[in-house]
């Protein structure tokens, strides 16, 4: 297979959804028809939940949440999926958003009964800024649920997306007979029977035709062609072409637990969603075409393996082909890097590979080069933009709890930074420093951490911050900017990266300070220019 067929046969996505939803599930059952795992079951004793990917680190088994972002890669029909999964936990979602920086497309699971909730929104709203192509499954359809047509209404209200069905239930709940599978024009049935098996469904390319009033009855036949014909009124039909440039997306329904319309989905996924997409850097746009290798790190993880504490570094390969023991240029560095062991990803495992294409992602070990963000290329000077770090909202003062291992708590700190579990502010009147989270929960991640990965204790203060906001001043010297670091002196501090953070503690403090210094712009986002 030549390089072009490479790029070409690759899906690199994300299943994004509130937690509970189904996620966990449908990236199961994905995994099942790839062969990549052989048990049907797996879920209910939640292998994938509680094994592969939380293995990566204890205090997540101890929490029963999904704390890690894994890679679950596996090939159907010729193609190459590859997966990269999110935390569902709010707490964790800056780690989604980042991981959004690396798909070519999404799906987002919604629970029928449910409808749609809030973190879905915040990732769908990240999406569309980001002009991720989407498309909406919305799942256990086996129990009582909105009605279908609500559920429409709902996801192209709240998520502000266009909606085109391209999947249709019958029935829901105990009435779930099925669905109608309008892309390919199939009906497929749903029984106890078949519950957990893949059936590849009956053709039905006229929905008028008597034989369905003898497969579902006349009743179910009846509302189905109303509903295909209100569908048909109502909705745009579908264009590949808006659906890739985010303009529309296609929703299926199903039910995950009972792989009942996954199939439908991961056929028309295959089909329809893009290969690895050109990226921009802060030099040019980066076709994935390009022979070159250029790639970047969106996820570092501490400690997977507790025998040998190391880091793995994530790197999506953006063009050109990632070759092991060849010397990559660390663009921020400026310097050379090698790698031996370069991971790939497969179902639950990794394993060394030799050459990874574009739309792969490749684990490094590293031994602290890397930061979040961070660019590797073959030796063009250019930077991928579009790893921002978002205002924390949870801010504490971190002290160092046992005098006798301050360089511990400070090597610690330093990578679980680099690694983007939160974000350390060190302010600028006395140097103290400040860490910053986006969920409650990440102090105590960070706490546990560095007692058991650095030997390191430490003990949080409180302290009133509501956003950090990054200060650009329009001119450096003026005499407005002079003013503002007098005024606000107290509350200034210096990022990870020296850039200057202003640490506003009320909403109505950065109104006030926003209308009494025009001239000094206030961003919740670190990446501005
Ligand atoms: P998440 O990753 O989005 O957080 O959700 P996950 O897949 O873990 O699913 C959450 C719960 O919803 C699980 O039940 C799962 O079995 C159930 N579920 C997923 N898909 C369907 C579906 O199509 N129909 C029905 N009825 N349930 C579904 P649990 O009781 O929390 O866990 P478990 O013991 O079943 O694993």
């Amino acid at each position: 297979m030549d390089f072009l067929e490479e790029i070409e046969r690759r899906r690199t996505f994300g299943i994004i959804s509130h937690p509970d939803a189904g996620k966990t599930t449908l990236t199961e059952k994905l995994l099942l028809f790839g062969g990549a795992i052989q048990e049907a079951g797996a879920v209910k004793n939640n292998k994938i939940k509680k094994g592969a990917t939380s293995d990566f680190m204890e205090i997540e088994r101890q929490r029963g949440i999904s704390v890690a972002t894994s890679v679950l890669a596996f090939n159907y029909k010729g193609i190459k999926i590859n997966i990269l999964d999110t935390p569902g936990h709010k707490d964790f979602a800056e780690d989604t958003f980042r991981t959004l920086t690396a798909v070519d497309s999404v799906i987002v699971v919604i629970d029928a009964a449910k409808g749609v909730e809030e973190q879905t929104v915040k990732l769908v709203e990240v999406c569309r800024m980001r002009k991720i192509p989407i498309i909406v499954f919305i799942n256990k359809l086996d129990r009582e649920g909105k009605d279908a047509f609500d559920l429409l209404d709902e996801v192209e209200q709240k998520l502000n997306l266009k909606v085109v069905p391209l999947s249709f239930p019958i029935g829901m709940g105990y009435d779930f007979k099925g669905i109608y599978n309008i892309w390919e024009k199939k009906l497929n049935l749903f029984s106890g029977d078949i519950k957990q098996t893949v059936s590849d469904g009956v053709e039905f390319n006229d929905i008028n035709n008597p034989e369905l009033d003898k497969v579902i009855g006349e009743k179910w036949a009846n509302d189905l062609r109303e509903e295909l014909e209100l569908i048909e009124e109502v909705y745009p039909s579908f264009n590949k072409e808006e659906y890739l440039k985010a303009e529309l997306q296609p929703v299926f329904f199903g039910s995950a637990l009972n792989n009942f319309g996954v199939k439908e989905l991961l056929d028309c996924f295959i089909e329809i969603a893009p290969s690895p997409q050109p990226k921009m850097s802060d030099t040019r746009l980066v076709d994935s075409k390009e022979n070159k290798f250029t790639g970047f790190v969106f996820k570092i993880h501490a400690n997977m393996d507790p025998k040998h504490r190391d880091r793995l570094a994530f790197v999506k390969v953006v063009s050109g082909i990632f070759k092991r023991n060849t010397n990559y240029l660390h663009v921020k560095k400026g310097k050379k890097l090698k790698f031996s062991s370069p991971n790939a990803f497969f179902a639950e495992k990794k394993e060394i590979v030799d050459e990874s294409f574009p739309g792969d992602i490749v684990g490094l070990h590293d031994t602290g080069n890397f930061k979040i963000g961070d660019t590797l290329t073959e030796g063009e000077i250019l930077e991928f933009k579009g790893i921002p770090s978002f205002s924390p909202e949870h801010f504490r003062y971190v002290n160092n709890a046992d005098p006798m291992k301050s360089k511990q708590l400070a090597k610690g700190l330093d990578q679980l930074m680099d690694e983007g579990v939160a974000q350390l502010f060190t302010l600028d009147i006395n140097g103290r420093k400040v860490i910053g989270t986006v969920g409650a929960l990440q102090f105590e991640v960070i706490q546990y951490r560095l007692e058991h990965e650095y030997g390191a204790t430490c003990s949080y203060e409180n302290l009133n911050v509501h956003k950090a906001c990054w200060v650009e001043p329009e001119y450096e010297n003026s005499e407005e900017f002079k003013e503002f670091k007098r005024v606000k002196q107290r509350y200034l501090a210096k990022d990870k990266m020296g850039q200057l953070v202003f640490l506003a503690d009320s909403a109505f403090t950065i109104q006030m300070t926003q209308e009494k210094y025009p001239h000094v712009k206030l961003h919740f986002v670190s990446e501005f220019k």
